[in-house]
C-alpha cells in the first residue's frame, strides 16, 4: 500500500472499499443456503426457527455472551459466529449437522461454555454455534442407581436432582456447579471422589449421540469404539452427545470437609513434602488437595509461600481425624478444623459458598466470570522439600496471582487400566497440577502479561514433572500445547497435543475418528485428526 501513488490510490479506492466490505460481511453473514436448509430439515411439530439466532436478532449478543466463561473471549475483536442454534429438540441437532456438512460449514458445540480456551464458541474461521443449554433434562432413577442427563445440564443441576431423591447417592464429577455435562464428561471430568470411584467416565453406562450422518445412536448402535471415544476423548471430535446415562455412587449421609493453611514460616514446605508421600496412599475415601500460592505476610510486610490443604472425606470427622493422626500427623488436623455435612452441601464448601446456604444455589447458571489461563502437568515422583521451596521462590519472583493446585491420584485411579477409557493418566501418577491465573482487566497486553507468567512457571516446573511426553489433562484445554487450525492442519500437528493428552490412546482415537468421521466434519483447534491418506499409514 505504501508504494501506491495517490492517483493509483484514488483509482483503487472504490475497489478497496468493495473488497473491505465483502471481507467484513464474510465473517458475519449467514451462508446463503443454510437457513432454508435448516427450515426444510426440521420436524414440522418441532419448528426450528425459534432456535435460530443471527446477528440480526436483537438478542444475538446476549445469547452468545450467556455462556462465555472466560472474558478473554468476550472482546469486540473476538470473531463472532454467523449464527447460533439453541437446539430445543434433537431434530434441531440433526438438521444442524446435515445442513452444515452439506455446505461444509464449521460447527462449534457448546454445553456449559467452560472450555478454558473458548474452543466451544470461538474459531479462526467463519463458524456457527450449536448451543445445548435448552437440552438439560435430568431423570434420576434411584432404584437402579442411574440417571439420564442431557448434556446442556450443569453439574450443579445434576447434583441438586440426585440429592433431592436420595441423601446417600452422589456422582463423582467436578466441584464447579456451572460446568456443563457435555464438555465435562466427554473430556474425562473428575472431582473429589476420584480416589474412591474414579472419573466421571468410569461411571457412565450409556449415551445418546447424533453422529455425522444425523443419526441418533445409543451405546449399542454406536458400537464399543465410539462409546469408548466419547468417554474422555472429547465429544467434539466424534459426534454431538445428547445425553449420558450415569451411574450414581454411594455416599454416606455425612461427609467431612476442611480447609487448613500453613505458611512457609509454619512449616508449609515440610508438610507439603509429607503430603506427597501420603496423599495418593491414604484411605480411598480421603481426598486432600494441596494449593501452593504466595500471599502477603502482614507481619513482615513481605511475601511468603502458602500451602492450603482442602480436604474431603466420605465419612465422619472423628474417623478422618484419626486416619490423618496416624498417616499424616504433620498436618495437625483437629476436629475443630472439620465440618461434617451432607454430600450436596460439601459441593458448596468446595466452591467457596458458605455451608448452610440453600442447596438451590446449585441451580444458578450465572457464575462470576473473569479473565483466565490454565495449564496442567503430572507429577510422578515426589518433589523434594528443597524443590518445593524453589518453586515458591519462583512464584514470589514472578509476582502474580499464580496458583498451583495438586490433585492427589492413587486409590481407584491407579486400579483402572490406562486403556479402559481415552483418559490415560492412571497408575504411576502421584498428582495432577493445575496452573491457574485469573485477572480482571481488559486488554491484549494485560492478557499476554498474565499468560506469560503461567508459561514461565510452567517452564520452571520442567524438571519436576512428567516427560516424554509431558502429559496434560484434556479438560484443562491449553492451546500452548499446539493447534491444528480448526482441524485443517496436518495429522502431525494433531499428534503433538494428542499424545500429551492421550498418550498411547491417541492412536486408537485416530483410528476411530478416521472410521466414523472420515471427512473431519467434527473438528476444532485441538480435535483428533484423521489419518492422512498415505500408504505409510495403511
Ligand atoms: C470454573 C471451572 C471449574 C472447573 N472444574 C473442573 C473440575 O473440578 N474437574 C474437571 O475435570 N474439570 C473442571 N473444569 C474443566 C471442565 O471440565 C472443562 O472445561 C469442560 O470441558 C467444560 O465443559 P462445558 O460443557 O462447560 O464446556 P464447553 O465449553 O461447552 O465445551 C468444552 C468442549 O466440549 C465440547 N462439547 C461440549 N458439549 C458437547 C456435546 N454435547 N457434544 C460434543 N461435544 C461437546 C465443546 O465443543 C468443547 O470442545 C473446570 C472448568 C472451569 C471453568
Ligand atoms: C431471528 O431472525 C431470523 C431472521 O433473520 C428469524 O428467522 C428467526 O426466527 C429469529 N429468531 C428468533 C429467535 O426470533
Ligand atoms: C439481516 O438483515 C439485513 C438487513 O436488515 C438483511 O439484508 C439480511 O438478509 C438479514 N439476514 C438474515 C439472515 O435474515
Ligand atoms: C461481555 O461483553 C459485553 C459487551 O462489552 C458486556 O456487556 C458483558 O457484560 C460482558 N460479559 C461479562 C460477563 O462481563
Ligand atoms: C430399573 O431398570 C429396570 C430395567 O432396565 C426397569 O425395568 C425399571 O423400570 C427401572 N426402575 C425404574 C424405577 O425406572
Ligand atoms: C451428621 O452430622 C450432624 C452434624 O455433625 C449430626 O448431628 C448428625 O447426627 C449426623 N448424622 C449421621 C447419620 O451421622
Ligand atoms: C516441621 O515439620 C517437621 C517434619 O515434618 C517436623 O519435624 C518439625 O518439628 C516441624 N516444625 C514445626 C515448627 O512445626
Ligand atoms: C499484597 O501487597 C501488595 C503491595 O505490596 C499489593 O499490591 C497487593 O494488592 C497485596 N495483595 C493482597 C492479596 O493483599
Ligand atoms: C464448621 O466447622 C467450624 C469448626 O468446627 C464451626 O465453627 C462452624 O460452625 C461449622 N460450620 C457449619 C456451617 O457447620
Amino acid at each position: 500500500m505504501a508504494n501506491f501513488k495517490s492517483s493509483n490510490l484514488l483509482f483503487f479506492t472504490p475497489f478497496l472499499l468493495f473488497w473491505l466490505s465483502w471481507l467484513a460481511s464474510a465473517s458475519t453473514s449467514v451462508p446463503h443456503d443454510f437457513i432454508p436448509c435448516l427450515l426444510e430439515n426440521s420436524h414440522p411439530s418441532h419448528p426450528i426457527s425459534p432456535a435460530i439466532f443471527t446477528p440480526n436478532n436483537s438478542s444475538f449478543p446476549s445469547v452468545l455472551q450467556s455462556y462465555i466463561r472466560n472474558l478473554r473471549f468476550n472482546t469486540s475483536s473476538t470473531r463472532k459466529p454467523f449464527l447460533i442454534i439453541t437446539a430445543l429438540h434433537e431434530s434441531h441437532i440433526q438438521a444442524a449437522i446435515v445442513c452444515a456438512r452439506n455446505l461444509n460449514l464449521q460447527m462449534k458445540i457448546r454445553s456449559g461454555g467452560h472450555d478454558y480456551e473458548g474452543v466451544s464458541y470461538v474459531a479462526e474461521v467463519p463458524f456457527f454455534i450449536l448451543d445445548m443449554f435448552n437440552l438439560r433434562k435430568i431423570e434420576v432413577d434411584i432404584e437402579n442407581e442411574t440417571a439420564w442427563v442431557q448434556t446442556g445440564a450443569t453439574l450443579g443441576e445434576v447434583y441438586y436432582n440426585i440429592a433431592h431423591k436420595s441423601k446417600v447417592h452422589g456422582y463423582p464429577a467436578g466441584v464447579c456447579p456451572t460446568v456443563g455435562v457435555g464438555g465435562h464428561i466427554s473430556g474425562g471430568g473428575y472431582g473429589n471422589m476420584m480416589r474412591k470411584y474414579g472419573l466421571t467416565v468410569d461411571n457412565v453406562d450409556d449415551a445418546l449421540i447424533i453422529d455425522v450422518n444425523g443419526r441418533l445412536l445409543d451405546r449399542k448402535a454406536m458400537g464399543d469404539d465410539l462409546f469408548w471415544a466419547i468417554r474422555g476423548g472429547g465429544g467434539a471430535s466424534f459426534a454431538v452427545v445428547l445425553s449420558y446415562k450415569i451411574k450414581l455412587v454411594r455416599v454416606p449421609e455425612n461427609v467431612t470437609v476442611f480447609s487448613v493453611q500453613r505458611t512457609l514460616e509454619q512449616n508449609a514446605s515440610c508438610i507439603a513434602s509429607r503430603w506427597q508421600q501420603v496423599a495418593d496412599k491414604l484411605d480411598n475415601g480421603v481426598f486432600i488437595r494441596l494449593v501452593m500460592d504466595v500471599k502477603n505476610d502482614t507481619k513482615t510486610g513481605g511475601k511468603t509461600g502458602r500451602a492450603t490443604f482442602n480436604g474431603f472425606f466420605l465419612g465422619d470427622s472423628d474417623r478422618l481425624v484419626s486416619i490423618l493422626g496416624k498417616s499424616f500427623p504433620e498436618l495437625g488436623l483437629k476436629k475443630s478444623d472439620c465440618n461434617q455435612t451432607s454430600w450436596v452441601q460439601s459441593i458448596l464448601f468446595w466452591t467457596n459458598i458458605p455451608l448452610g446456604t440453600n442447596d438451590d444455589v446449585l441451580l444458578s447458571r450465572t457464575p462470576t466470570v473473569n479473565y483466565l489461563k490454565r495449564k496442567s502437568d503430572y507429577v510422578k515422583k515426589p518433589i523434594s522439600k528443597k524443590g518445593l521451596e524453589r518453586i515458591w521462590g519462583r512464584m514470589k519472583e514472578l509476582d502474580g496471582p499464580l496458583m498451583l493446585t495438586f490433585n492427589p491420584y492413587g486409590g481407584r485411579m491407579a486400579e483402572i487400566p490406562s486403556t479402559a477409557t481415552p483418559f490415560p493418566h492412571r497408575a504411576g501418577n502421584l498428582a495432577k497440577i493445575q496452573y491457574a491465573i485469573n485477572w480482571n482487566e481488559a486488554g491484549d497486553d494485560v492478557a499476554n502479561y498474565y499468560i506469560g507468567l503461567t508459561r514461565k512457571l510452567y517452564a520452571y516446573m520442567t524438571p519436576f514433572v512428567s516427560k516424554n511426553p509431558r502429559e496434560a489433562f484434556f479438560n484443562y484445554k491449553d492451546l500452548d500445547l499446539g493447534i491444528n487450525h480448526n482441524g485443517k492442519g496436518s495429522y502431525f500437528e494433531g499428534r503433538a497435543y494428542g499424545v500429551k493428552y492421550f498418550k498411547g490412546n491417541f492412536n486408537r482415537l485416530v483410528k476411530i475418528k478416521t472410521r466414523v468421521d472420515p471427512g473431519n466434519f467434527f473438528r476444532n483447534e485441538q480435535s483428533i485428526p484423521v489419518l492422512p491418506r498415505h500408504p505409510r499409514f495403511g
